[in-house]
């Protein structure tokens, strides 16, 4: 069946949106089936850089349609703003080349103050999210009262739909949260005035892309955030608040069971994450601020959706071979390659020492407790000097990258099938 996912490696950040750009010179759809505009994929092409938070960054083919699953939570004032933006970069946006699920969930400003306001009142004990209002929309879509995209087709029921919301979210911002109420008239006349411009492009997605499946089109999935962010197999409870992992793709798609052509794995040469939350191979050393970069440059280590520095340090093993087996990759794509160049010698974990007993695969489902009380165990393998961006034969790469790529297969148990050099479109190194 002629289905690839591209999926997060780590904890996001890992450099989907590049991946997938690439890989969408041959694919006829790109849909993203999880989490909303917490999302921030980059993608380079020449001198433009487009920020991505909700568009498949496969929309940048003029060839492609792009996809909005009913797995999304949908904020439509970002919504609107990306797809302007695109507009004014000169790709097309329109009904036939741009999906939305009717199944998709809206998030309302109401679910953002929300997510603010329990990010606050957890003091210390913050999970460091994006504050765009993702946990709280999930939490109404498990509650059986969130707000559906197609629900705006029956405009009555939606404006008293959207104004009870506001109303509950009032009770829950003043009396839980302390905060001030919201004028729940004037924010629901603009969120209704808002979503009501996304009619246009409502379709049944489900039924589109099994249709599209019958005639043998080729659908790539696009996952945000990273395995490690999953809700059920990732770092609990710093994690997102959707399935992050390729076993996504079937109910945030609306599509059975069948045969997946290729899982592609992303995964930087090293380790980042932003937020809160377990992270043992972190450095913080002089290292720590090579790898992260001061910003100077568009692909330093800075949060594409909020400007965060990421914490950084050296790839963990462990946790890429449990992130290889819970998404079934098939290969890996391997990224950032090139911010290597000029370290002396490059460290990796391969195992943690757990309360003082050495573990090689995670025999948890990867929560924070346990990960916690990991210390990481490094080997090492020598660095190199050469700057990597111009090169684009897997032969012309230094004996170093080889071996280090060959350390990670060999653990993973899995190939790695193309490296990133840099961010933009050109510089990989496809292997033949
Ligand atoms: P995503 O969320 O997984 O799509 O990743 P982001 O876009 O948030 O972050 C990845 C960053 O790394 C972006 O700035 C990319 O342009 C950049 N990037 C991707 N691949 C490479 C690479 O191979 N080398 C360098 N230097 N930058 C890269
Ligand atoms: P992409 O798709 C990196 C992190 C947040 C926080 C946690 C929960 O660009 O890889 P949320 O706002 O989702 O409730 O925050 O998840 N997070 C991401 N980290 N990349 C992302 O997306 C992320 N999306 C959410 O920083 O730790
Ligand atoms: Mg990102």
């Amino acid at each position: 069946m002629p289905i690839i996912i591209a999926v997060g490696m780590q904890w996001g950040d890992e450099g989907k949106g590049r991946a997938v750009d690439l890989l969408s010179e041959d694919v006829e759809i790109v849909a993203r089936y999880n989490g909303g505009d917490n999302a921030g994929h980059t993608v380079t092409v020449g001198d433009k850089i487009f920020k991505l938070h909700l568009i498949p960054s496969g929309i940048i083919h003029g060839h492609t349609i792009g996809v909005l699953g009913n797995g999304l939570v949908l904020n439509p004032a970002t919504l609107l703003e990306e797809m302007e933006m695109l507009r004014q970069a000169g790709i097309i946006i329109t009904p036939e080349r741009f999906w939305i699920s009717d199944a998709a969930h809206f998030i309302t400003p109401a679910h953002r103050l929300i997510d603010r306001a329990q990010e606050s009142a957890r003091g210390k004990s913050q999970i460091g999210t994006t504050g765009r209002g993702i946990g709280p929309s999930y939490v109404d879509k498990c509650a059986r009262r969130g707000i559906r995209v197609g629900n705006l087709l029956q405009p009555e029921a939606f404006r008293e739909k959207v104004k009870q919301h506001f109303e509950d979210a009032n009770k829950l911002l003043t009396i839980l949260y302390r905060q001030p109420a919201i004028e729940v008239t004037s924010m629901a006349e603009e969120f209704i005035g808002q979503a009501s411009q996304l009619i246009p492009y409502i379709k049944c997605v489900g039924m589109q892309i099994r249709h599209a499946l019958k005639y043998h089109k080729i659908i790539l999935a696009e996952a945000a955030q990273g395995t490690l962010l999953d809700l059920d197999q990732g770092s609990y409870p710093f994690v997102t608040s959707s399935c992050t992992t390729a076993a996504g793709i079937f109910s945030g798609l609306g599509i059975g069971i069948q045969p997946v052509d290729r899982v592609i794995g992303i995964t930087k040469a090293f380790q980042t994450r932003v937020g809160a939350g377990p992270f043992p191979t972190e450095l913080f050393d002089k290292t720590a601020a090579f790898l992260r970069g001061t910003g100077s440059n568009p692909w330093d280590e800075y949060g594409t959706t909020t400007g965060r520095p990421r914490r950084v340090g050296w790839l963990d093993l462990v946790l890429l071979k449990y992130a290889v087996e819970i998404n079934g990759a098939t290969e890996l794509f391997l990224t950032k390659m090139d911010v290597l160049s000029g370290l002396d010698e490059i460290k990796f974990c391969t195992e943690y020492l757990m309360d003082g007993i050495p573990v090689s695969e995670l025999n948890f489902s990867g929560g924070a407790a346990e990960l916690e009380r990991c210390q990481p165990v490094y080997r090492s393998t020598p660095g190199w000097q050469a700057d990597l961006r111009p090169i684009r034969k897997w032969k012309d790469l230094p004996p170093q990258v080889t071996k280090y790529i060959q350390i990670i297969e060999a653990f993973c148990g899995i190939p790695v099938t193309q490296v990133s050099v840099g961010p933009e479109r050109s510089a990989v190194i496809t292997r033949e």
